[in-house]
């Protein structure tokens, strides 16, 4: 295969922006130390499955903008929507007639739920469910799954990650956590504050999930999980909420809690609902959502989600022809079709190479994933930034979990096995004698570390 090997306006780029923005991005997982050294800075355009580097490079996409874009980069049907409202104007000093479309719209699409609420970012919505929750029960304490990634870039969150930095004690004391689909852990939680939780959040299934419940593995210890939580947190007084920004869109059509048919009373929406648009949402059973409200006169107000730009018209818009997409084309079987390929042809080259007890493929058809082990069967990220390298120089931006979405093709999936390909003909070397000795430069680091 062909290599790519300039860049040289990348390295320009990754030796002056870190003085202009802190940590030279916007998000962190985007960040240079996640990526390896031989690798793009900055992305110039991309075009349904593939995106261009500033240095003129092509590349495969397989993160698809941190899962956000489902139906691929500059689709045409989403921005012709986003063209027409553009010329309408974008924000107004009372609501747009687009947000009760919208509303309509999402909410037909999830029949647990009666009311709606937008924003532009995923943690304002699940920190607005961790408001609710509170204000709802006028307790103090929030559950999340300790080992689950990430939730919310708001103190509730961040405080109870190793980046505590800047927060203080007191409000991380007031995040509690379990273990991810484990309920006996949730109501040992329970047992020990004891009508103190307000609400407990999760995400509904996980391709990453590691706790042997077979979350990963498409199976339905989820469903119970999800129905005897839900049970247990309404028993105890407390409210549940499902966090869909990653299964959104991707493991059912609108997700899981549709999939499973379970009863959250909060539902948390982002990423690929919206095509990669600034465009999330709160879903909500009446009695809690109507906390938010402004027509109860004489009871207490809760200030729910308020911002400038919320109800901005073309991010809606690109919702809206989101939605239709998906619905028109079932656009989630496309993608698991392209997902179940992509698991069975590299779990073909991996096998070619003898490397199976080194390099797994997780088989969430949704979100496939790659791990790769060392010799001694550890998870190792010196090892999968080496394989980044090489894919990265076959024109594959990859980082272990491959995003399937409508541009993608089987022919992709035949291109990304061809680079994994001889990608594993250099793993095979790391792994016999030390990744070091072929990767230019430093191991990709986990985004929550204590010091830098
Ligand atoms: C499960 C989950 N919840 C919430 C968020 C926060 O979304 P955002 O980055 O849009 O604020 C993320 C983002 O990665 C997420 O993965």
């Amino acid at each position: 295969m062909e290599r790519i090997t300039n860049f040289t306006k990348s390295n320009e780029y990754r030796a002056r922006i870190h003085d202009l923005i802190p940590g030279g991005a916007h998000t962190y997982s985007r960040g240079d130390d996640q990526f390896p050294q031989l690798s793009p800075s900055a992305i110039s355009h991309g075009k349904g499955a593939y995106l261009w580097d500033i240095d003129g490079n092509k590349y495969l996409d397989c993160p698809m903008g941190l899962t956000s874009v489902s139906l691929g980069h500059a689709y045409e049907p989403v921005l012709e929507r986003v063209r027409e409202e553009l010329l309408r104007g974008v924000n107004f000093q009372r609501p747009s007639k687009i947000e009760g479309e919208m509303a309509e719209k999402f909410l037909a699409l999830v029949p647990q739920h009666d009311m709606i609420k937008f924003a532009k970012n995923g943690s304002s919505v699940t920190t607005a469910a961790v408001k609710l929750a509170r204000g709802f029960t006028g307790r103090k304490l929030i559950a999340f799954p300790g080992d689950h990634p990430f939730y919310s870039f708001d103190d509730w969150f961040i405080g109870k990650t190793a980046c505590d930095k800047g927060v203080p004690e007191e409000f991380s004391a007031l995040s509690v956590t379990y273990k991810g689909c484990d309920i006996e852990s949730l109501r040992e939680l329970f047992a020990k504050y004891p009508g103190q939780i307000a609400g407990v959040i999760t995400e509904p299934e996980r391709n990453a999930c590691g706790n042997g419940c077979g979350c990963a593995h498409g199976q339905e210890a989820p469903k119970r999980f999800l129905q005897e939580a839900i049970a247990l947190a309404h028993k105890e007084g407390a409210l549940f909420i499902i966090d869909e920004m990653i299964t959104g869109f991707k493991t059912h059509f609108p997700g899981t809690l549709v999939k499973y048919g379970v009863e959250p009373d909060l539902t948390t929406w982002g990423k690929g609902i919206a095509n990669g648009f600034s465009f999330c949402a709160l879903t909500g059973k009446k009695e809690v959502m109507e906390l938010g409200g402004i027509r109860k006169t004489g009871t207490e107000k809760l200030f729910l989600i308020s911002s400038t730009h919320g109800g901005e018209t073309h991010a809606i818009a690109a919702g809206l022809a989101t939605i239709d997409e998906f619905v028109k084309h079932n656009v989630v079987a496309h993608n698991h079709a392209i997902g179940d390929a992509f698991i069975a042809k590299n779990r073909t080259v991996i096998a070619k190479h003898g490397l199976e007890s080194y390099v797994q493929v997780v088989p969430s058809n949704w979100m496939p994933l790659l791990t790769f082990k060392d010799k001694n069967g550890d998870v190792s990220n010196g090892l999968r930034t080496l394989v980044m390298q090489e894919m990265i120089a076959r024109g594959v931006l990859f980082q272990g979990a491959f995003v399937p979405c409508f541009s993608h093709t089987r022919e992709d999936v035949d291109f990304f096995a061809a680079a994994l390909d001889e990608s594993l003909e250099v793993f095979k070397r790391g792994l016999e004698d030390g990744y070091e000795k072929h990767l230019v430069g430093e191991a990709a680091k986990p985004v929550f570390r204590k010091i830098l």
